[in-house]
């Protein structure tokens, strides 16, 4: 199969339409990251999504609508509170688990799970698509299971081509790390994963808000979290990751005692002056925090082309969009941080 790359005119989103409603698959551009959607009522279309990318069966998907009000159809028991998010938030990158109706939604899209994951993204063009579709649309970020989300059309072709109808080219994404999750079943609503609406904010709205242990230290074999993706090892680029904490100094001085060929240092743009010679890629300012989130993916995708061994990687401290940075950066780590200040092996 030949991939088509499609643009967001009219002509092409009603061609993508018709893919989708003849149960095919398309790479969708968002606000967060590239999407591969299919019609999400349709079980044989919502198993071809597993397929491409290799993902494992038992991790549900989520559900994009064009409006709010497309909730009522697929969700039962909606908490006021999902329609104060919604009016807030959406269209937006904001993702909330409310009861699904199982009589509606087929059990491949929820992977069995009495909960769905709805979200109203951001990008016209693809609430358009989800217009003329005529169905909600199922879309997992566009990448082969395990790799670091795609936030461009070129990327999505990189892991996808071949396999997938269609790639829509919307551009580079903005937020460049996937949704906010939230879940709305559970007394308080536990934040599952970090991301473009921050905890902050959440919690101005609805008080109290629980974070997933999933969202800061690694799931022990066998844990079963929420959200059934934060178990699988993701993000993860083939190159080993390494998060070097600390001052500028005190990082450049432990890789420089370490580096060797074939080594790189991902850090901020900031800091490039002080890791020269230690093979230095940029992926955003650390005095602005939208940068490094939507850069962080394309870096770590170009340093794999460059087939680099080995990654130590600066990462933001604090909060707002730093948390769901920091959260994608040490995934793609396994975890694995030393601080360059106390660390004397
Ligand atoms: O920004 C995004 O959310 C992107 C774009 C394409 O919309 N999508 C995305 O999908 O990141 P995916 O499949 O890569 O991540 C969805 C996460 C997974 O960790 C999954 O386990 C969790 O959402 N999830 C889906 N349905 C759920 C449910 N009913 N309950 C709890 N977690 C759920
Ligand atoms: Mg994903």
């Amino acid at each position: 199969m030949t991939t088509q790359l499609l643009s967001t005119s009219k002509p092409d989103l009603e061609h993508a339409a018709a893919i989708i409603r003849a149960g095919g698959l398309v790479g969708i551009p968002t606000e967060t990251v590239y999407g591969l959607g299919a019609n999400g009522l349709d079980p044989v279309a919502v198993r071809h999504i597993f397929e491409a990318k290799g993902r494992p069966q038992d991790n549900p998907l989520i559900l994009h609508v064009s409006e709010a009000a497309e909730l009522n159809r697929y969700c039962h028991d909606i908490p006021e509170s999902a329609w104060i998010l919604a009016q807030k938030f959406w269209p937006g990158p904001l993702t909330m688990v409310l009861p699904v109706r199982q009589d509606v939604v087929p059990a491949q899209t929820v992977a069995g799970h009495d909960t769905v994951a709805m979200r109203c993204p951001k990008t016209a063009a693809t609430r358009e698509l989800i217009r003329l579709s005529g169905v909600p649309i199922a879309a997992p970020s566009a990448n082969l299971s395990g790799k670091p989300s795609t936030t461009t059309a070129q990327h999505v072709i990189h892991d996808l081509g071949g396999k997938i109808e269609a790639v829509i080219d919307g551009g580079p994404c903005q937020v460049g790390v996937e949704s906010t999750i939230i879940d709305l079943t559970v007394t308080p609503p536990r934040l599952l994963r970090p991301g473009g609406v921050t905890l902050e904010e959440l919690r101005g709205i609805l008080g109290e808000v629980d974070v997933d242990p999933a969202v800061v230290a690694p799931v022990a074999p066998g844990m079963k979290p929420k959200a059934p993706g934060m178990k699988y090892k993701h993000y993860a680029p083939a190159a080993e990751v390494l998060i070097v904490n600390g001052s500028t100094e005190a990082a450049a001085r432990y890789v420089r005692e370490r580096f060797q060929p074939g080594d790189a240092v991902l850090c901020f743009a900031e800091e490039l002056e002080c890791f020269a010679g230690l093979n230095p890629t940029a992926y955003g300012w650390e005095s602005d925090p939208a940068s490094l989130s939507a850069g962080l993916f394309d870096a770590l995708r170009s340093l794999d082309e460059g087939k680099v061994k080995r990654i130590f990687a600066r990462c933001p401290t604090g909060g707002g969009i730093n948390v769901a940075t920091r959260n994608r950066l040490r995934k793609s780590a396994g975890f694995h941080i030393v601080n360059a200040e106390t660390s004397d092996d």
